[in-house]
């Protein structure tokens, strides 16, 4: 079973289309998938899901469009944390959430603050997030982070000698502890619906060695069945990090051999 789940919830404006609907409409049968992905998720012990609800390019969408997908975001902060936190998940955003109205962050503050010491599933959601602002905003402040650490200790043995440090490199490990989900581990599995295949700025470092499964299915009519199916197709892969098949297969027998 893959812990982290992580989705790019695509193809609500086509499936209202196909209908002769708005394209809003897609968007509120969106919600309604989304309440069922995370009941599965629950039900089948995956410990995070992360759902990528609005990208930090989707400003550029119409403004009525933007509009109703703040307040449907407002709506399910409102309706859907209560149910969270009855059903023990942690609830968590990520993104800049600087450019949204102090209702929403307010919102979303407390639905963090009510849920945080739920352990069973934490779901993230991505609003105004991009994968490369993400990257950015962690080095910025592991840099910052390393700096103040390394004049302070300076500043301890050699307070006289030392210039005053203008910079100091930091590792893959200090990037990697400010990014926005450094509190969760890397998705194993990505799923993208509504057959677009591409990342479009989602988890750039974090999917480095996720496994993808992309499908046609429009995002309001996926649920528990479909996710099903992306997890099994999950579970035929061979993840090899790198290594040889040959390489994993005798590390698995010398691992059944540990256990018997
Ligand atoms: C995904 O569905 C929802 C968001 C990006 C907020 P779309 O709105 O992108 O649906 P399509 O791709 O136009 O069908
Ligand atoms: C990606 O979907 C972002 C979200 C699902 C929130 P888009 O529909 O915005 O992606 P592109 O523009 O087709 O790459
Ligand atoms: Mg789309």
């Amino acid at each position: 079973m893959p812990r982290h789940v992580a989705i790019i919830m695509d193809g609500n404006g086509r499936w209202a289309k196909q209908r002769f609907m708005p394209r809003v409409a897609g968007h509120k049968r969106g919600v309604s998938a989304v309440r069922e992905t995370v009941k599965a998720c629950g039900d089948l012990g995956i410990e995070y899901l992360t759902l990528f609800a609005f990208s930090s390019e989707n400003w550029r969408r119409p403004a009525d469009e933007v509009s109703v997908l703040m307040q449907l975001f407002v709506g399910a902060l409102e309706n859907e944390v209560a149910k969270l936190n009855d059903n023990k998940v942690r609830f968590k955003v990520v993104g800049d959430l600087a450019p949204f109205d102090a209702r929403i962050r307010e919102l979303i503050a407390r639905g963090e603050d009510l849920t945080k010491d739920h352990t069973k599933l934490t779901l993230t959601v991505a609003a105004n997030y991009g994968g490369r602002w993400d990257i950015l905003q962690a080095a910025n402040r592991a840099q910052k982070e390393k700096l103040q650490q390394t004049r302070a200790s300076q500043a301890i043995d050699a307070p006289e000698a030392s210039p005053i440090l203008e910079f100091a490199e930091i590792t893959e490990t200090e990037l990697a502890q400010h990014l926005s989900m450094a509190y969760a581990p890397e998705p194993d599995l990505f799923i993208r619906t509504g057959g677009e295949e591409r990342i479009s700025n989602f988890l750039l470092w974090q999917l480095a060695y996720t496994e993808f499964h992309f499908t046609q299915e429009l995002w309001p009519d996926f649920g528990r069945e479909s996710l099903l199916k992306a997890i099994d197709s999950y579970r035929q892969r061979e993840r090899r990090f790198g290594r040889t098949s040959e390489q994993l297969v005798s590390s698995k027998t010398t691992a059944d051999a540990n256990v018997a």
